[in-house]
């Protein structure tokens, strides 16, 4: 029988984290290489906007870093999401499986594309879609016809499935593109949080046939805002570029547009920041994973608490550290979350699900979402900036 002390999680974090006087943040930016450089070469030459050699540079270096064809750099993640979902084809009334424990930007690119979310349980190894659970849902509401997949209960066609790397952690994957093949569902990932995050040794991002990445401010790597779409068809990259840049048609002056495109391209001064940055990523990321293996240390004689540590097949950035509270503690989540805070160690719990959003009440969802529901009363994010693995060299 285990018991739960508020104070020993304290003294916990505060042996990984040191005592400091100031607040710890949840995760900042770090800028100790080349960003002030570059930033200041955009406003040196006025190539702050949409032109400039930066885009270029930073979507040729991230797409060797992740091992994929083709990187598109734009405004943010949000808008990486809905246009990956237009690339794959997503369109007006049709359903696409999202995980419940997600961020909202998850379910609201869906809703941009003229589509319905449809929430899907998490896996507790993982945090993400769980597969085998929803492959035995997909059995008993899913219809194959030519044109793809129908949901037998809304008569609406099921288009796609985009998991999410939560916090950092790969979902399992092989067993998503084998459950697609089957059901004739599109693969699109949410790698917003996973940037430096490896399934089976290959980076993420390079499963579905269009993957996002965020670099807001408070992610891996950021270019203050901004995003990315990967894929490693050539078809959707030239697409994904087009319709990121207004679906203009070359021209050396005409403005013929032969789509209603998006403004979406990254300006050139965010993209410099972002090159810096990547730069930086191996370091933050060994950084990163110190801090982690530090936790874990940390909490291993802690009682009612656990670190979470990555999927056996992952490796992954741990981009906000998670500790789950064993189920009987939950009821003691706030107590905790107001102790920490109070002591300047900012954590935080994980989002509202999104089947209990008020936005998202009438969307089609799993009867048993309990993992999730579980999951989110028991977890709590913790600090995770790359600078503090540091601290304790
Ligand atoms: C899971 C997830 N998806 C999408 C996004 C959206 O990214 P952005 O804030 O760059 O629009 C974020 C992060 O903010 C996220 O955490």
């Amino acid at each position: 029988m285990s018991n739960f002390n508020l104070s020993e999680v304290v003294s916990a974090l505060k042996k990984v984290l040191s005592e400091k006087e100031y607040s710890i943040p949840l995760h900042e930016p770090s800028f100790v290489g080349n960003e002030w450089k570059y930033v200041k070469e955009c406003l040196d030459t006025g190539w702050v906007s949409s032109v400039g050699k930066y885009v270029d540079r930073f979507e040729e270096e991230l797409a060797k870093y992740t091992g994929v064809k083709h990187a598109i750099a734009v405004v943010n993640g949000t808008a990486a999401l809905q246009v990956c979902l237009k690339l794959v084809g997503v369109e007006q009334n049709d359903e696409v499986l999202v995980p419940t424990l997600t961020f909202v930007a998850t379910a609201n690119a869906v809703s941009y594309c003229g589509a319905t979310p449809h929430f899907i349980d998490s896996e507790q190894s993982t945090l993400g879609i769980d597969p085998q659970k929803l492959d035995t849902y997909l059995k008993g509401i899913a219809k194959i016809r030519p044109e793809g997949c129908f949901n037998k209960k809304t008569g609406h066609r099921i288009k796609a499935v985009m998991p999410m790397h939560t916090f950092g952690h790969p979902v399992d994957l092989d067993s998503l593109v084998e459950l697609c093949s089957r059901y004739r569902l599109e693969l699109v990932e949410d790698a917003a949080e996973s940037l430096g995050s490896f399934y089976k040794g290959r980076h993420t991002g390079n499963w579905g046939r269009a993957s996002a990445l965020s670099f807001n401010g408070n992610k891996v790597i950021t270019t203050g805002g901004g995003g990315a779409i990967l894929t490693n068809d050539d078809e959707l990259g030239k697409l994904a570029k087009h319709l990121t840049t207004t679906a203009r048609v070359q021209h050396k002056w005409s403005f013929e547009h032969d789509q209603v495109g998006f403004n979406y391209r990254m300006p050139n001064i965010n993209a410099a920041l972002g090159c810096a940055q990547l730069e930086a990523l191996p370091n933050f990321i060994k950084n990163k994973r110190k801090l982690a293996e530090e936790y874990k240390r940390a909490f291993t004689r802690v009682d009612g608490v656990e670190f979470f540590t990555e999927p056996s097949f992952a490796q992954s950035n741990y981009w906000l550290n998670v500790l789950l509270l064993e189920n009987k503690f939950s009821g003691q989540r706030d107590s905790l979350l107001k102790l920490t805070n109070s002591q300047g160690i900012m954590t935080r719990p994980a989002w509202k699900l999104m089947h209990e959003l008020e936005i998202y009440k009438d969307s089609p969802k799993m009867d048993d979402l309990t993992t999730a529901e579980n999951l989110e009363k028991c977890l709590i994010n913790i600090p995770s900036s790359a600078n503090l693995g540091m601290l304790n060299v």
